[in-house]
């Protein structure tokens, strides 16, 4: 899965070397940014003109927190490969006033027409970045409210008597759509479920992943546990 899905990002930066990308967390893409970093090593990858957005963040963890998103993609990606710092775009989940970030993110988005190419993972409830189900599809850059299964999932990267956020700004469904490609990944039996309903089952507000179906683009990359529960 790590391979295939680097290997998409690797040919959407060669054959466009200032695509914009939508960039998910999360443990799911560890092995693609790897991968990509191996790429970029061998010389294979230049992100010199590559633009990133982030698709979510905790609101609110303070700037030092290990578990913000931020500090998650400079460690797994942007301290090792050569995307100019200026071109990195991540909510920033520290600020007093979250509308306010919200419209500062979508007006940045905007600036660079739309996303090429977005990466995502998806929840165990169907939830791709923080939009949980039941959330409206027009929706753009916003604060989401986290579910309690979502709560409870991310709860194993946080330490046992820490609370987990209850909070996130996430890109809206609105945004995502709104890409040209969109690739989903998933992996892992837990994720089987919510992978299922999202590519085959009902598209509902209550499968938010399920969106996805009305892409023209989309591709999705799967171990083999992801998709033991398809029909
Ligand atoms: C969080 C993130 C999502 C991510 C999901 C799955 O909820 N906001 O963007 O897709 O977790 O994470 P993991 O890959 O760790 O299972």
């Amino acid at each position: 899965m790590s391979q295939a899905a680097a290997r998409v990002i690797a040919r959407q930066v060669l054959s466009k070397p200032d695509s914009v990308l939508g960039l998910p967390t999360g443990e799911t893409p560890i092995g693609m940014y790897e991968t990509l970093v191996h790429m970029y090593d061998q010389g294979l990858i230049d992100f010199s003109r590559i633009v990133t957005f982030n698709l979510d963040e905790y609101y609110t963890l303070s700037p030092d927190h290990p578990n913000r998103y931020h500090r998650y993609m400079y460690e797994k990606l942007f301290m090792h490969v050569n995307v100019p710092e200026g071109n990195i775009h991540i909510p920033d989940g520290g600020v007093q006033d979250g509308e306010a970030e919200c419209r500062r993110y979508d007006e940045e988005l905007v600036r660079y027409g739309r996303i090429n190419l977005q990466v995502l993972g998806i929840g165990t409830n169907g939830h791709i970045g923080f939009n949980e189900p039941g959330t409206a599809w027009g929706l753009t850059t916003h604060v989401s409210d986290l579910s309690p299964e979502t709560r409870e999932w991310e709860a194993r990267s946080f330490a046992e008597d820490e609370p987990v956020p209850r909070r996130a700004i996430t890109m809206g469904i609105k945004t995502i759509m709104n890409a040209e490609q969109i690739m989903l990944l998933a992996s892992g039996e837990e994720k089987a479920k919510a992978v299922a309903a999202a590519l085959f089952g009902p598209i509902t507000p209550q499968v938010p992943a399920s969106v996805l179906q009305l892409h023209p683009q989309l591709t999705v990359a799967l171990d083999k546990a992801a998709e033991e529960k398809f029909p």
